[in-house]
């Protein structure tokens, strides 16, 4: 009896999985790969089919990431990374398949039908906190609008900031009583486990549930498709601490990934081909409230790799803004090397007066904002001005010191024409000798160790290149062309000979010949091999030049069997077997006569 049950349970599972699939493909038909990956990768045309940008997955200074809209796929000649729209999804957002389809269903406004909805228990758990998080954030911008929200109100006047930023930003506030989430939470029936992995309700000692958020000013944060996946909470009073409560880590939120206000800021980084990267949330706030709306900061952590390439991906020119004080600048210190390992172009921006980005934007005007980023200087001229300031330059240790402390920076830029420059430049700031600046760099240079990082390029006849192209992009003349490519037995000497073995194989299946199919059916070294011939240039084959690639394949097949003849026809002579030398003559002519015939 349990048995049957289990089996019962195994084929509605399998069934749903089946409507999931044909859901899928439904999807993919309709959704655009290349605009869906557009909005995490600035993506330049490069074809008419074909775009390129630098890859999301590893460090990259020059684009070796296509995206190809005929076979809706990407694909990274640098790293391997490929895939269709959804393992894009699935792996830059962190989530499951299912994730990645409902968040797509979603964005392109398509329903997803209840058969498909089975998602596995960790996209459940992570759908419950996201719905938690909504229903917080509702809670919190009401508390902020309602009674309770009075002195956080009048909080946000004495800092100057109007209702409008406020609302923009969907800035809220958490009450005292310490059971308004929870109460929420319980409401709507999510589970006790739920509840505590939300990681916006805290369990005490004894098991008892209470808010984490008390008394403080709100600041939802989101990921880059704009879902909020956590909070960060600032007290009222200088007595209360933290001075920021921030969420923890949660199913739905790992905080080394996010930067603050990136999904705001996306289109308007893209846009400058430039980011403003500041400490704090009000300090994203206040500065896109003055008009710049470029700007990210980086939520209660110390910079992260993961961040630095969240941003990169839509801009690789950064000015840090950090807090003027010591700690601000030790922090700004600590990035540049960060962002200049991910191979970015880095400026720093100063501000005078002791007053960090929202202060001075409020007290001095966007104009006066405007102008120090306008100044921002390359960080090589604000490391030297820092080294300056530490070390007494009129002794040789105290320049050795300077030159030294700048070596780390000087070994991140890989260009040896900018390295030049740079040395240059530096000799020129701090006053020493030229020649003595640019041995330091050089012997700075020869220790470091880069790690070559290049797929070899699989070698591909034009005429295969051509074949494949035609046979997966082009539908109307697929068949025919398989029809002719069947018989000949060149075929088997290709590269692409295992490749053109599943194309057969589905062809007579009457399997649809795409991309994927292709693909799935193939070991690693021949998937690269194809998607060298098929994704790495924009291929748009007519019927003319399938056929000639075709004739070609012809001609070094009558070119194999000429060579063969060739030397059977030696082995009989050596052998004395003269009756069967002149049959293969013959043979031989009867083939040269008909490859002749053909051209
Ligand atoms: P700041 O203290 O400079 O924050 O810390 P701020 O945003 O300018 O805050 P205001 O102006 O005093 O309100 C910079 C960032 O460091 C994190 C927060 O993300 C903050 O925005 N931080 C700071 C914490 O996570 N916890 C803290 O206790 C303090
Ligand atoms: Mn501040």
């Amino acid at each position: 009896m349990e048995h049957l049950a289990e089996m019962a349970a195994n084929l509605c599972g399998i069934i749903a999985t089946r409507g999931a699939m044909d859901f899928k493909e439904q999807l993919k038909s309709s959704v655009d790969i290349a605009s869906v990956v557009g909005e995490y990768v600035r993506l330049r045309k490069s074809g008419t089919q074909r775009y390129m940008g630098l890859c999301p997955f590893h460090t990259e200074k020059k684009p070796s990431f296509t995206v190809q809209v005929v076979h809706q796929l990407y694909k990274c000649f640098s790293c391997g990374a490929g895939g269709d729209v959804f393992k894009f999804v699935m792996e830059i957002e962190g989530i499951s398949f299912y994730e990645a389809m409902k968040l797509l269903a979603e964005r392109y406004g398509i329903p997803m039908p209840k058969r498909s909805l089975v998602a596995d228990e960790d996209s459940k758990l992570r759908e419950a906190v996201f719905q938690m998080h909504e229903l917080a954030q509702d809670s919190f911008r009401a508390s902020l609008k309602g009674p309770a929200g009075e002195a956080p109100r009048s909080y946000l006047v004495r800092r100057g900031m109007v209702p409008e930023t406020a609302e923009q930003f969907g800035l809220g506030y958490s009450e005292r009583s310490g059971r308004t989430l929870l109460r929420l939470f319980e409401q709507h029936q999510f589970t006790a486990s739920q509840i505590e992995q939300s990681g916006l309700v805290r369990k005490r000692e004894d098991g008892s549930f209470y808010d984490n958020f008390r008394n403080r000013l709100m600041f939802p944060i989101h990921n880059e498709s704009g879902k909020i996946i956590g909070f960060g909470g600032r007290a009222l009073s200088p007595d209360d601490n933290p001075k920021y409560l921030n969420s923890p880590e949660t199913p739905i939120y790992r905080k080394s990934f996010v930067l603050y206000n990136l999904h705001r800021a996306k289109e308007a980084i893209r846009k400058e081909d430039r980011v403003i990267l500041v400490e704090g949330y009000m300090d994203a706030i206040g500065v896109t409230a003055a008009g710049f709306r470029a700007v990210v900061a980086s939520c209660g952590t110390s910079l992260t790799p993961e961040q630095v390439k969240a941003v990169k991906r839509h801009s690789q020119r950064i000015v840090v803004n950090f807090d003027p004080d010591a700690p601000g600048a030790n922090a700004a210190e600590r990035s540049i090397n960060l962002l200049l390992e991910e191979g970015l172009q880095v400026r720093i921006m100063e501000l005078d007066g002791d007053l960090d980005p929202d202060e001075y934007c409020k007290e001095r005007g966007a104009a006066a904002y405007q102008e120090r980023l306008d100044k921002a200087k390359g960080y090589f001229y604000w490391l030297a001005d820092r080294a300056r300031s530490k070390y007494d330059m009129h002794t040789s240790e105290g320049i050795v010191s300077v030159l030294k402390s700048l070596m780390p920076a000087v070994q991140r830029i890989s260009d040896k024409l900018e390295r030049m420059a740079i040395a240059n430049d530096v000799a020129g700031y701090i006053g020493v000798d030229r020649g003595m600046v640019l041995d330091s760099f050089r012997k700075a240079v020869a220790e470091r160790h880069e790690k070559a990082f290049e797929r070899p390029r699989v070698e591909i006849r034009a005429d295969e290149r051509v074949l494949l192209n035609a046979v997966l992009g082009e539908p109307e003349i697929s068949s025919e062309l398989i029809r002719e490519l069947r018989p000949i037995g060149a075929m088997d000497r290709l590269s692409s000979r295992r490749i053109f073995h599943v194309v057969f194989a589905l062809d007579a299946a009457g399997t649809p010949l795409t991309f994927d199919e292709v693909n799935a059916r193939l070991e690693e070294t021949d998937r690269n091999l194809l998607a060298e011939a098929v994704l790495r240039e924009d291929v748009e084959v007519s019927r003319e030049e399938a056929l000639a690639a075709v004739e070609s394949i012809r001609r070094s097949q009558a070119q194999n069997q000429r060579v063969e003849l060739k030397a059977r026809i030696k082995e009989s002579e050596r052998g004395g077997r003269w009756e069967e030398a002149l049959h293969l003559m013959e043979e031989l002519q009867q083939l040269e006569r008909t490859s002749r015939e053909r051209r």
